[in-house]
């Protein structure tokens, strides 16, 4: 159905982040339309300056998880690759690995592969009814096999935080690794991977973090060496046919992505100049705004809460989720996501089985107005 009103109220944050800081778009214009080199192959005035893109990218990148050092963050050309490179690279035939029912197919689809074709056994740690997991589940799961937890460190459908310092205390005191997903977090919570405790980490720069493009952080612990899963060019020790031993080159192989580098730095320091806990903290009280508004009205159910993203996932008794989203957009231009959000196992648990929820993700350019729209029209709808 196309929308009968222009206006574009567009919450669906936690799929990509939209609009950019006008300092990100004129970053990735900038090394787009006049560097125009790519990083790490030239020594021509323009090739030098993609290099410096890509290194203050990683700088920024570092800074962004909480001051690592950026030789252990490869700048990855996705997040769903960078998960699938830790979780190839770090399980070994006979492991156990355990997920949680919270995680995003991103996960667990490359776990049920490995499972299915007998490499691996998982096992999936259930969450309540908000999408958040005990972490005494995680340790009743645990075997003499185990060697890895994987896990998301905030649902994308409610936006629910998990408690990874736990997780990851249990896990290495048991002998095990934590790989973090933190596709929802990074933007969200300011980063701190040491008091997260994981061991490596995958984040995308498009969604919270505000860049642009699949580029995708992957960071590992110091001394924690991994197979890359992709192999190929790298722009150093080019003369091998073999990969380079550090970490960095040994994981983007292939041309990065030089605009979407010069948009993450651009990013980091949008978000440096404000301060990461600060935007979420308005994100979040749009959405939870929304979410007390909603839950007022008969036949509507909201899942989550407390949510550390701005994620508010719902349903309208009588209607499929995706019947809500085209009439939100249709009556006014309110623009989210609807269904089972590529999260395959939460919704047994959240009671959504049947056709997932609504899902609206509130960005620091939404405001009040859009919380007014959506809320509005769902009064309507769910009014009948
Ligand atoms: C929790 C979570 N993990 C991983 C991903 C995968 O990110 P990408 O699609 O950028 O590779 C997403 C994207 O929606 C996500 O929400």
């Amino acid at each position: 159905m196309e929308p009968a009103v222009a206006v574009r109220r567009y919450l669906d944050n936690a799929a990509t982040s939209w609009p950019k800081p006008p300092e990100v778009f004129a970053a990735w214009n900038h090394a787009a339309c006049e560097v125009g080199a790519t990083a790490g192959r030239g020594l021509y005035r323009e090739a030098v300056a993609a290099d410096r893109i890509r290194d203050r990218a990683r700088a920024a990148a570092g800074r962004l998880l909480g001051g690592v050092d950026p030789a252990r963050v490869a700048l990855s050309n996705g997040c769903t690759l960078a998960l699938n490179t830790a979780i190839q690279g770090l399980v070994r035939p006979g492991d156990h690995v355990i997920a949680t029912a919270a995680d995003h197919n991103a996960t667990l689809r490359p776990l049920h592969r490995l499972a299915a074709g007998g490499a691996i056994e998982w096992t999936v740690v259930p969450c309540d009814a908000r999408g958040q997991v005990d972490p005494v589940a995680v340790a009743a799961a645990w075997r003499p096999a185990t060697r890895l937890v994987v896990c998301s460190q905030v649902s994308n459908v409610t936006g629910v935080a998990q408690d990874v310092a736990a997780i990851s205390t249990l896990a290495h005191e048991r002998g095990g690794l934590l790989l973090l997903d933190a596709a929802q977090s990074l933007g969200v919570v300011p980063g701190d991977v040491a008091a997260w405790g994981c061991d490596v980490l995958a984040a995308p720069a498009h969604k919270w973090l505000l860049g642009v493009g699949t580029t995708a952080l992957l960071w590992a612990r110091p001394e924690l060496e991994f197979e890359p899963l992709v192999a190929g060019g790298t722009g150093t020790v080019s003369e091998s046919l073999g990969m380079p031993e550090a970490f960095v080159p040994r994981h983007e192989s292939g041309s990065p992505d030089v605009p979407a580098l010069a948009a993450l730095a651009a990013a980091a320091d949008w978000h440096e100049a404000r301060g990461i806990a600060a935007t979420a903290a308005g994100c979040r009280a749009l959405a939870d705004d929304c979410a007390g508004r909603l839950a007022e009205i008969g036949g509507v159910r909201v899942l989550g809460g407390p949510r550390a993203a701005a994620i508010v996932s719902f349903t309208v008794e009588g209607y499929d989720p995706a019947e809500v989203a085209v009439i939100l957009e249709a009556a006014a231009g309110v623009q989210v996501r609807s269904g089972f959000h590529c999260a395959a196992l939460i919704h047994e648990h959240l009671g959504t089985s049947s056709g997932g929820t609504v899902r609206a993700a509130f960005g620091p350019f939404n405001s009040a107005a859009d919380v007014e729209a959506l809320v509005q029209t769902v009064a309507t709808i769910a009014g009948g």
